[in-house]
């Protein structure tokens, strides 16, 4: 048996089933293809930017979004080591998306990632917000292409992410079946609030 084969490269850092953020990623690296444009709405310490923006080559567009400025100077600082071009990293909260994404993209974005809570190693007072949060998923959806992608890696443990997480539970069932296909993975042998993701398709 091969490495690469015992070791999958989206396990958690224990080896096991991914996280919430690897499930994300592990669903937009299915579906993304060269040339698409695509969004960031937590950009964070970029790491998920930098992998979007792989994801659609020299060819595609990313949009990534923060509210605090060290998370867009490290974003911008990962994206330039990595010698990465085609991503704009805008200072300003994902709520403002639908301002900043121009006219031409709008419902032609074909993935969009949301990685909520706080920034690890970082201010853990900054956090992402229900109603800002549910301002930036109503928006989200507008963008989204048919046969687009949406996810969002929900964390209910922190001060603030219960809430949150029950907001977007009742945003997600109010989507029309007809129109979205809305999908939860979460680990449920666990005590405490564990991460979950959500994954929500636009028909096409
Ligand atoms: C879990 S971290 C994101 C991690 C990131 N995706 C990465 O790859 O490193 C959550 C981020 O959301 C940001 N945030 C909080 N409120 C926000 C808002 N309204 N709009 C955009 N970003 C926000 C925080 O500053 C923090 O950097």
């Amino acid at each position: 048996m091969s490495d690469s084969f015992a070791k999958p490269r989206l396990a958690s850092s224990t080896g096991g089933l991914p996280s919430a953020v690897g499930w994300a990623q592990l669903m937009m690296e299915d579906r993304l293809r060269p040339g698409d444009a695509v969004l960031d709405a937590t950009a964070g310490n970029g790491h998920d930017t930098l992998f979007l923006a792989r994801l659609v080559g020299a060819g595609g567009r990313v949009w990534a979004f923060d509210v605090q400025e060290p998370a867009v100077l490290e974003t911008r600082r990962r994206l330039g080591a990595a010698g990465v071009h085609q991503a704009t990293v805008i200072h300003a909260g994902h709520e403002t998306m639908r301002e900043h994404v121009p006219m031409e993209f709008h419902g032609r974005l074909r993935g969009i990632m949301f990685n909520l809570g706080y920034l690890p190693g970082s201010d853990k007072t900054v956090i992402t917000h229900t109603e800002t949060t549910l301002q930036a998923l109503t928006s989200a959806i507008v963008l989204l292409a048919p046969d687009g992608l949406l996810t969002i890696a929900v964390y209910p443990g922190h001060g603030g992410g219960a809430d949150e997480q029950r907001a977007i539970t009742e945003w997600a069932a109010a989507l029309s079946p007809s129109a979205y296909e809305v999908q939860l993975i979460r680990p449920i042998n666990r005590s405490a609030s564990p991460p979950e993701c959500w994954a929500v398709w636009k028909r096409g």
